[in-house]
């Protein structure tokens, strides 16, 4: 027997949870469908050996208004992360060197180029508005050139280029600086409102949520009950000028629209009838999925702080290329928080589990010393292995595909409607850009 519902989102991440909270208070009836058996998709709050761990996406900066406008909503708390202390920085050199304030401890021509480049994109991205990213100036040349080719034509100076390459490579898109173009580049730092923002760990990884950031979606779903069904994955969307039927395993949904709220890669996992038109089928084959691992791990104490760290760590140089104090606000354990991202985490997962945590304990060690080499729980978010997303932290586009295809990520199909935060604007690949998307597709609806 087929339900009949206003609306039929896909998706209980919180792109599909914000869209059907807003058509619910518009009045609509509404069934958000969800193939795993939690809702909250990328983010999930566990606990892992007696800690709270944020599997997935945890921290919010000052400029991300619409998920602040929902957090105090909500009526949740916030906490700032514990940055006393002085950083850790692994040069080219090998050698490692703390510091203090935002620049790294590199040699002052180095730290004149990192400068440099930073003004250049800067001022690039405020050339660009994130939501069309298309229409910027030289958009097309930009897109046609890899960041790492783009940075190379910049600078002869290696390791201004690795940090610069960093900050957007392994730390946001998750893939190496030759698998994007330089326009994406500037989309991550336009969708942050400047490159200097996504540079200023302070600015970017500023605040948490007590209790952790899946409290969102899990409150948006309480909110819509049994309007939320959860252990459903859509197989297949028919669909026609009136509205189309939405078929699961358990059960058939009959709408006027549906919003399909999964990342670009996991819709061709649906058979749409008829099928999508062959510019909607192209444009999704060329986005894909970042590859990073997230570490969680705690110490007996966060005996760094006693040395004079703030547990901030970077190093283009190391497998573990940024960390930080990731202990929680109630915790008197320490944790790090760590990240192995793009051919890093190629080499380390091809590894046996124990080779794997050596190698990622040994990086650790050459940034807080010989302490690290102790956890007393580790823990690694493989979110590549997760048949409901694959990767992290987010999905983007290969090179040239943004100018070709970006457009047609966010076109409806007949009563289809698409989104997540991969095609948001501010926001781009993070939780305030699934809100932002969230509210468009439920507006447009
Ligand atoms: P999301 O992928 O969350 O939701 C899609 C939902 O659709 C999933 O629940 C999935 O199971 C479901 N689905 C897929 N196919 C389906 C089908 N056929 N039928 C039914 N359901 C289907 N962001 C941030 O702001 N700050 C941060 O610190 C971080 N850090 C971070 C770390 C890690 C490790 C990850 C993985 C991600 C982040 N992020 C982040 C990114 C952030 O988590 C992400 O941008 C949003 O949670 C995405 O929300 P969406 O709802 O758009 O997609």
């Amino acid at each position: 027997m087929k339900s009949e519902v206003d609306v039929v989102v896909v998706g209980a991440g919180v792109t599909g949870l914000t869209a059907a909270t807003r058509l619910v208070k518009a009045g609509r009836s509404v069934v958000v469908l969800e193939a795993r058996d939690r809702v909250g998709g990328r983010l999930w709050t566990d606990t892992v050996d007696g800690v709270r761990l944020e599997l997935g996406g945890q921290w919010v900066s000052p400029d991300q208004s619409a998920l602040l406008e929902t957090i105090d909503e909500l009526g949740l708390k916030t906490f700032s992360r514990y940055r006393e202390g002085e950083g850790v920085y692994v040069g080219r050199d090998g050698v490692r060197r703390t510091f203090s304030g935002a620049s790294f401890p590199v040699s002052a021509r180095t730290e004149a180029e990192v400068d440099r480049l930073t003004a250049v994109l800067d001022d690039l991205a405020a050339r660009m508005d994130p939501l069309n990213p298309w229409d910027m100036p030289g958009a097309a040349e930009l897109d046609q050139v890899s960041f790492a080719a783009w940075l190379e034509g910049q600078t002869d100076d290696e390791e201004a280029r690795d940090n610069i390459a960093l900050y957007i490579g392994p730390a946001m898109l998750t893939k190496p600086a030759h698998a994007f173009s330089a326009l994406s580049a500037v989309l991550m730092a336009a969708s942050a409102g400047s490159f200097s923002n996504l540079v200023d760990a302070d600015f970017i990884l500023d605040k948490r949520v007590a209790g952790g950031l899946q409290q969102v979606p899990l409150m948006l779903a309480a909110a819509l009950g049994d309007r939320v069904v959860t252990g459903s994955p859509v197989t297949s969307i028919a669909h026609d000028a009136e509205g189309a039927t939405v078929t699961t395993a358990t059960g058939q949904w009959r709408a006027k629209k549906v919003i399909v709220a999964v990342p670009p890669t996991l819709v061709s996992r649906i058979a749409f009838s008829p099928n999508l038109p062959p510019i909607q089928m192209q444009a999704r084959q060329h986005t894909s999925f970042g590859l990073v691992i997230k570490l969680h791990i705690t110490y007996a104490t966060p005996f760094w702080r006693q040395a004079g760290l703030s547990g901030t760590a970077f190093s283009p140089y190391q497998v573990v290329h940024e960390a930080y104090d990731n202990t929680n606000h109630d915790e008197t354990r320490g944790t790090l928080v760590g990240f192995v991202s793009d051919e890093n985490a190629d080499r380390l997962l091809a590894l046996s589990d124990g080779e794997r945590r050596a190698q990622i304990l040994a990086s650790l060690s050459a940034y807080y010393g010989e302490q690290a080499l102790e956890p007393v729980a580790y823990y690694e978010s493989q979110w590549m292995a997760e048949e409901w997303t694959a990767g992290a932290y987010a999905t983007s586009f290969d090179i040239g595909g943004l100018t070709r295809y970006g457009a047609t990520l966010r076109e409806p199909v007949g009563p289809v409607s698409f989104g997540t935060s991969d095609v948001a604007g501010l926001g781009f690949q993070h939780v305030d850009g699934a809100i932002r998307i969230g509210r468009m597709l439920a507006d447009a609806v």
